[in-house]
């Protein structure tokens, strides 16, 4: 197995062929995500190789971090990969869809860096484990509008990162989404090559139901 260095967070990750390799969007999220001193429990959601939460337990040894993945070898991955950095006393990992058997937790942040992209044509020459790397649903977010209606209707109070791709979500998809009842911003937009990240914060708070 191909062990990778990230001199930049100080971290070196092993990261088979089937597990998502830390990308301009993973980078995005870590460069942009507030962690407060008061807070103690983070959840992300598709961990992939581990880099978010493994890189924010080394910065922040205060945090313990709940990871979930789809993929079972993600989850593998992310356990050798908190082991090798050293952090696996505070990072404790789950198999499982978004955080489906987690309604009675309360994370103090959520954190998902999606699959984005909306499915299509090409979608069949993907293998089942690049499909759940990618693609979003039909139109590339239901799978993050899922998550934020299930934290509403569990009213678990907590802040929410995650991002859009403008190759599937309109900048204009945050008026409908307030208009939904959801505190909702664009807190930072990166251009990349061909297209543009949008990251958003969603706060769910006790009137939230
Ligand atoms: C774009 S990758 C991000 C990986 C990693 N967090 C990073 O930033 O490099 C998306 C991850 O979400 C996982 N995933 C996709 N659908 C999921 C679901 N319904 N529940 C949990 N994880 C999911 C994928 O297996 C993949 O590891």
């Amino acid at each position: 197995m191909v062990r990778y260095n990230f001199p930049e967070y100080e971290i070196e990750l092993e990261i088979p062929d089937n597990v998502y390799f830390p990308k301009e969007d993973s980078f995005f999220i870590l460069e942009s995500v507030e962690i407060a001193d008061s807070h103690r429990f983070l959840l992300e959601i598709g961990g992939g190789s581990g880099i978010i939460s493994i890189v924010l337990s080394c910065k922040h040894p205060s945090i313990r971090c709940l990871i979930t993945d789809i993929s079972f070898s993600s989850a593998k991955t992310i356990n050798k990969n908190s082991r090798i950095n050293k952090v696996n006393n505070r990072i404790d990992i789950i198999c499982m869809d978004k955080m489906q058997a987690l309604r009675q937790t309360h994370p103090d942040l959520v954190i998902w860096n999606p699959p984005y992209l909306p499915s299509d044509e090409e979608i069949d020459s993907l293998t089942i484990e690049d499909k759940k790397m990618l693609i979003g649903g039909k139109r590339g977010y239901e799978e993050v509008y899922e998550l934020l209606k299930y934290i509403k209707y569990n009213r678990i109070k907590t802040t929410f990162y995650t991002l859009f791709s403008s190759i599937a979500w309109n900048k204009k998809n945050i008026g409908k989404l307030k208009e939904d009842g959801f505190s909702v911003q664009i807190i930072r937009e990166t251009s990349l090559f061909f297209e543009k990240l949008y990251l958003v914060k969603v706060i769910f708070s006790d009137s939230d139901a």
